[in-house]
C-alpha cells in the first residue's frame, strides 16, 4: 500500500459535496431488513466495507441482499424467526456496529455462530456486550476471558430473560445489541445509559413496527412475533463523513462549501454545537426528513475559531468527530480541553495516543490526557510536513488528509483504510484544489 501525498491547499474550498450515506444507519437498515417478511428497497446505503461486512454476514445468515447499485438494495428476509444456521465463520472486519449488534441478534437464536474479525477488533473489547447478554441467559464464548474475539455462540438453555440493565458507559452498540436480543426475550428488556447515545436503532425498529418505552435515558422492548418492514428506508448522510468538510472549510480561508444531504439527528450533531462554541460559521439549509431521520444541507464558510472545553456529556453524540475537532482546535486560538473521552482509546486504534503521536508531527500543539486532550491552538503556531501513520484507522487517514491540506501538507502511511467508511473521500478531496 502506498503511501499517499496531500499537498497544502492554497485556496478556499468552494462548491458543493454530497455526503454519502450514514454509516450507523445503513448497517441497522440491511439487519432490520433481513428480519422481515418482505422486500425492503434501501436507497443512499453507504457501499463501505464495514457496511458490506453487515451485508455478507447477513446473507450467510439467510437474508436475500440484492445489489441494485452500489447505494441501492433490496433486502428480504425470512421473518423475524427466520435466520438460518451458518455455514461459515461470520466476518466482521473491521466493523465494532456489525459485530456487537449481531451478538445481540445472535445471542436467541437455536444455531451455533462464531464471529471473526480483522486484528484492529480482535483487540476491541467485546465484555461490554457479553457481559449483559448473558445476564439475559446467552452463552458466548470468547478468547481472553471472555472479552475478544474469535467468539462463538451456542444456543441458550430455553428464552433469554428480560433484564433492566444500566450501562456504565454510554455506547449506541451496547444498547442496541441488548434492544435486539430483547426482541425474543421473555418479558421487558430496558437499557438506560448515562448520556443518550446516537438512537438508531430505536428509531428504525420504530419504523418497523416497534413500539418501544422511553423514559429519560431508558428505553426499553418488548418481545414481537414479527416486524412489520417498511417498503423503503432512505439513509441519511453521515455527519461523521462531513466532520471532515466541516473542519477543512471552517480552518482554510476564502472558504464557503455545502455539504448536501447531512443526516442531523441530535443524537449525531455534537460537532455543530462544539464548532459553533469554537465561533465556526456553520448554517443548516433545506431541514427535512430522510425515512425516519432529519437530514439537511449544511453551509460552511471560513471562520476565526477559538478555543473551548467539553466533556463527557456531550461525548457520545461527537465520539467519532473528535480527531475532526482536534484539527479545527489547533487552528483555533487559544486552549481547547477535552475530557471524558476514555472510549476513544478502544476505537479502532487508541485514538487519543494516535492524535498525540500523529498530529504532534504536523504541528505540536496536542497533550493527551487519560481520558482526553489538550490542544494548545493558535495562529502563530507553525505547521510543518510530515508523515503521519493512520494505524489502519479510516477516521485517523481521513484527519492527518484534512491537517495536511489546511497545514503545511502531510503524507499518509496505510491511507487506504478510509475505505471503511468513506470509499470516495480522496475523490472529493482531489476535487477541491
Ligand atoms: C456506533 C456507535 C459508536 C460509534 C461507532 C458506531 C453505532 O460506538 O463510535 O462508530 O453505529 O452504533 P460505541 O457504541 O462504542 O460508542
Amino acid at each position: 500500500m502506498a503511501n499517499r501525498i496531500v499537498e497544502k491547499i492554497r485556496k478556499g474550498l468552494r462548491g458543493e459535496l454530497v455526503i454519502p450515506g450514514d454509516k450507523s444507519v445503513s448497517h441497522r437498515s440491511v439487519m432490520l431488513s433481513a428480519l422481515g417478511n418482505t422486500p425492503v428497497h434501501i436507497t443512499n446505503f453507504l457501499p463501505s466495507a464495514d457496511c458490506l461486512a453487515t451485508v455478507e454476514v447477513m446473507r450467510a445468515l439467510g437474508a436475500e441482499v440484492e445489489i441494485i447499485s452500489a447505494t441501492e438494495l433490496i433486502v428480504k428476509g425470512n421473518g423475524l424467526h427466520g435466520l438460518r444456521e451458518p455455514a461459515t465463520l461470520l466476518d466482521a472486519g473491521n466493523s465494532g456496529t456489525t459485530l456487537r449488534l449481531l451478538m445481540g441478534l445472535l445471542s436467541p437464536q437455536s444455531f451455533v455462530s462464531t464471529f471473526t474479525g480483522d486484528s484492529s477488533l480482535h483487540q476491541r473489547p467485546m465484555g461490554r456486550v457479553i457481559k449483559p447478554l448473558s445476564q439475559m441467559g446467552a452463552k458466548i464464548v470468547g478468547r481472553a476471558g471472555n472479552s475478544k474475539l474469535p467468539i462463538t455462540i451456542v444456543p441458550p438453555e430455553g428464552r433469554l430473560q428480560g433484564i433492566a440493565y444500566k450501562m456504565p458507559v454510554a455506547s449506541a452498540q451496547v444498547k442496541s445489541a441488548v434492544l435486539l436480543a430483547g426482541l425474543f426475550a421473555e418479558g421487558t428488556t430496558s437499557v438506560e445509559e448515562p448520556y443518550p447515545s446516537r438512537n438508531h436503532t430505536e428509531l428504525m425498529l420504530e419504523a418497523f413496527g416497534v413500539r418501544l418505552g422511553h423514559e429519560g435515558n431508558t428505553v426499553s422492548i418488548q418481545a414481537q412475533d414479527e416486524l412489520a418492514a417498511p417498503e423503503e428506508i432512505i439513509v441519511p448522510g453521515d455527519i461523521s463523513s462531513a466532520a471532515f468538510w466541516l473542519t477543512a472549510a471552517s480552518v482554510i480561508p476564502d472558504s464557503e462549501l455545502l455539504l448536501k444531504n447531512v443526516g442531523i439527528n441530535p443524537t449525531r450533531t455534537g460537532i455543530l454545537d462544539v464548532l459553533a462554541a469554537m465561533g465556526a460559521d456553520i448554517t443548516l439549509l433545506n431541514r427535512r426528513s430522510s425515512g425516519s431521520e432529519p437530514a439537511a444541507d449544511i453551509l460552511v464558510r471560513s471562520a476565526r475559531l477559538h478555543g473551548t472545553s467539553f466533556g463527557a456529556d456531550i461525548m457520545p453524540r461527537l465520539v467519532d468527530e473528535i480527531p475532526a475537532i482536534t484539527v479545527a482546535a489547533m487552528f483555533a486560538e487559544g486552549q481547547t480541553v477535552i475530557t471524558g473521552a476514555g472510549e476513544l482509546r478502544v476505537k479502532e486504534t487508541d485514538r487519543i495516543q494516535a492524535l498525540s503521536d500523529q498530529f504532534n508531527k504536523l504541528c505540536p500543539c496536542i497533550a493527551a490526557a487519560e481520558d482526553g486532550l489538550i490542544i494548545n491552538g493558535s495562529s502563530k503556531n507553525i505547521w510543518q510536513k510530515g508523515t503521519c501513520f493512520s494505524y489502519d484507522d479510516h477516521r485517523i487517514a481521513m484527519t492527518i488528509a484534512i491537517a495536511g491540506m489546511a497545514g503545511n501538507g502531510a503524507e499518509i502511511e496505510r491511507p487506504d483504510c478510509i475505505d471503511v467508511s468513506y470509499p470516495g473521500f480522496y475523490d472529493e478531496l482531489a476535487s477541491l484544489y
